[in-house]
């Protein structure tokens, strides 16, 4: 055979059994960044899941390398400037990991808003404390979603569902587009005032670091609840949880943070914020389609046509 592919992270059996009918297969995973370096040299293609940082050091050591394929949407563990500078196309599976993505929202949305983590921990510890669980409905609260790609709009039309009202903001969508999904579009500053929940839906670039921070959290309702389900960094976490210990924010629900595994995040230990170790594409069925995709986007490319998403 031809090529010879390194697959650096757990990826779904049936992508790679489609590679394996064509191409040498290695499954090494758990690589340091050194290991991977000394590895690299004689792969013609690298695929990852979020978990392997495709550094610079590990492009330059890849002097084959021809394909970088991310089983998922978000490419920030791949070092996409060294990647270009070499010529080596990056592509991802955006959509295989949609709707796995929204449902897990749509999950730590309804367990923020009824203490569920919680009381599940309290029962298990021998207790019974219904007065302390204590809940709030979806129905007729306000949705502010940040982003309204993919995920933004199938939460949308979920959320819908739950007579809730849909308010978004993303600069890159228009006011009637937005409404054609039964969203009210508006400017960042106006969603912050009037949510009830906030779920953010970008990427994590400059201009969405940091979106959710003290300056921004004061600008709240007084109870409000935070979601991130996209990507850790997009909300400052010091000033998550100082604003969930003070009462301003009622509770959050996180599954990304600014550095995974989170060793010393200031958001684990606070009784009002509920974590989940990085689930959102943790399906059967995403895990399924993020890795058929970027199989077959590395068989293309590796036999000289091009990748569907890049
Ligand atoms: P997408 O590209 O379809 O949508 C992102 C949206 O963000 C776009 O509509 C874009 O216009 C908008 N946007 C860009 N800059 C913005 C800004 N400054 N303010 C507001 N909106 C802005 O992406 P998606 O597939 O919907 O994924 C959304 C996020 O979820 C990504 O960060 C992705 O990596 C993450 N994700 C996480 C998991 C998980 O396991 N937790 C799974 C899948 C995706
Ligand atoms: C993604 O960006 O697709 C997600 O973070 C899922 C993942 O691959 O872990």
């Amino acid at each position: 055979m031809k090529f010879n592919v390194l697959v650096s992270d757990d990826l779904a059996e049936e992508g790679i059994e489609i590679l394996r009918e064509k191409v040498m297969v290695d499954v090494q995973t758990g690589l340091s960044e050194d290991e991977l370096v000394a590895t690299i040299e004689n792969y013609d293609a690298l695929l990852v899941r979020s978990g392997t940082q495709v550094t610079e050091r590990v492009i330059e050591a890849g002097k084959k390398l021809r394909f970088i394929g991310r089983a998922g949407a978000g490419v920030d563990n791949i070092d996409m400037k060294a990647a270009t500078k070499r010529g080596i196309i990056v592509a991802n599976a955006p959509e295989g990991n949609t709707l796995a993505a929204t449902e897990h929202t749509m999950a730590m949305m309804l367990s923020l808003c009824r203490n569920t983590p919680q009381a599940n921990a309290s029962m298990q510890a021998g207790e019974w404390k219904r007065s302390k669980f204590m809940g709030v409905e979806l129905n007729e609260k306000t949705l502010g979603i940040v982003g309204l790609g993919r995920i933004g709009r199938e939460i949308a039309k979920r959320a819908s569902s739950f007579d809730m009202k849909i308010i978004g903001y993303d600069p890159f969508i228009t006011t009637e587009k937005a409404a054609a999904m039964g969203i009210q579009s508006m400017s960042l500053e106006e969603l912050f005032k009037q949510a009830d929940i906030i779920t953010v839906h970008t990427p994590l670039i400059k201009e969405t670091r940091h979106i959710v921070n003290s300056q921004t959290i004061k600008t709240m309702k007084d109870g409000v609840r935070i979601i991130n389900c996209a990507r850790g960094g997009i909300i400052d976490e010091q000033a998550l949880a100082d604003a969930v210990k003070s009462g301003k924010v009622a509770g959050a629900a996180i599954d990304v943070f600014e550095s995974e595994p989170p060793k010393d995040s200031p958001l684990l230990g606070v009784p009002g914020i509920i974590t989940t170790p990085h689930l959102g594409a943790s399906t059967v069925e995403a895990q399924k389609n993020v890795s058929i995709s970027v199989a077959k986007q590395c068989l293309e490319v590796l036999n000289g046509g091009s990748a569907k998403y890049v």
